[in-house]
């Protein structure tokens, strides 16, 4: 089974990203044929700073290393070394209707964050993410819940081509973990976690403990007293059981059971200690890799050329399947 996934190197990766996506990369690896990418071309379709890029992209590759992805095991690459993704992107983008792009929730937040920034790259985003899976005749594609949106278009572009030009490529399926596929804001717990919120709201992997504690101390919570595990009336809360949860391993009932009758200062203590402890040894690896530029970008080469690979074979069929090639 292939799979395909990537972040956009925009910053720390946070508690989100890693218990949406990179945790489940993790424990995929050992039973599938996994890609990874950097994908920095989607990276530059918002506001950055080109002189940062480079270290951003460095720093991301270190990031899915520190969190347990493991060069033996799966293909670890930067998008823009591999050119297919954009060639990809092009063809595609001739069998994608305006209007599903124009439908596209992240576009349509993008573009109210940066209203002097819409550009048509933007628009475009989701026919290179795309690419980026079909290239590779992914079959599942392990992402957190506000990416379901833009794998469902991959689908429906992936059949718009074959119906169009034949059996070329292959429909992959979304797979969005059960616990951890939505981490909310610690500050807005109605909002996804996210880089471009409130900065209290949200947990950087790799942040220091301290820091972590406090921003577990003062999360929104509500005015009751129970630890209950209630989105509706309780989100805040509803958010520290899952993050607990995924970080000390215990079931959220159990924990349920364990906290009743307890304040939500004890329980916010104990939900730090248990993240804390687990994020240690992912920030210790870190700051060991950070050293070790040679030996990452080492990976990295050798990630890109298994890739294209991969890449120009199937850009082969595409180009035969739209009359491009012979
Ligand atoms: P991004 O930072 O937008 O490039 O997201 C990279 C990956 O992290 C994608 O698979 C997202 O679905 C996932 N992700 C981002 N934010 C969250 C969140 N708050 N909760 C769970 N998964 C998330
Ligand atoms: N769009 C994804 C995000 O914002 C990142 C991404 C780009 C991606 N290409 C991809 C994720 C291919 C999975 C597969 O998080």
């Amino acid at each position: 089974m292939r799979i395909f996934s990537g972040i956009r190197p925009t910053g720390d990766i946070h508690l989100g990203n890693y218990l949406g996506a990179i945790k489940q990369w993790v424990d995929l690896q050992n039973q599938a044929e996994p890609i990874f990418c950097v994908v920095d071309m989607h990276a530059v379709t918002t506001p950055y700073d080109p002189k940062k890029l480079q270290g951003q992209v460095f720093e991301l590759a270190i990031d899915y290393l520190a969190a347990g992805l493991d060069p033996d095991k799966c293909i670890l690459f930067v998008q823009s070394h591999v050119k297919e993704h954009c060639e990809l992107a092009w063809l595609l983008g001739t069998v994608t209707p305006m209007g599903e792009l124009k439908r596209m929730t992240q576009f349509k937040d993008k573009s109210k964050q940066h209203p002097e920034y819409v550009n048509a790259g933007l628009f475009n985003y989701p026919v290179l993410m795309a690419a980026d899976i079909l290239l590779y005749k992914t079959d599942a594609v392990p992402i957190g819940k506000d990416q379901e949106q833009h794998v469902e278009l991959t689908r429906a572009i992936c059949r718009y081509f074959n119906n169009q030009f034949g059996p070329t490529l292959k429909e992959p399926k979304s797979m969005v973990p059960e616990a951890g596929a939505k981490i909310m804001s610690l500050t807005e717990p109605d909002k996804k976690m996210s880089k471009t919120g409130n900065p209290k709201g949200c947990i950087g992997v790799f942040e220091e403990p301290e820091s972590i504690a406090k921003k577990i101390a003062s999360a929104v919570t509500d005015t009751g007293r129970e630890i209950k595990f209630d989105v509706k009336r309780k989100p805040g809360i509803a958010n520290l059981l899952t993050i607990n949860s995924l970080a000390s391993q215990k079931p959220i009932e159990q924990l349920e059971a364990e906290f009743s009758g307890k304040s939500y200062s004890e329980f916010k203590k104990a939900t730090a200690q248990a993240l804390i402890d687990y994020l240690e040894p992912l920030r210790k690896k870190r700051k060991e890799l950070l050293t070790r530029e040679v030996y990452v970008n080492d990976i990295l080469r050798k990630g890109a050329s298994k890739s294209q690979t991969i890449a120009s074979q199937t850009m082969r069929e595409v180009k035969s399947a739209m009359g491009l090639e012979k």
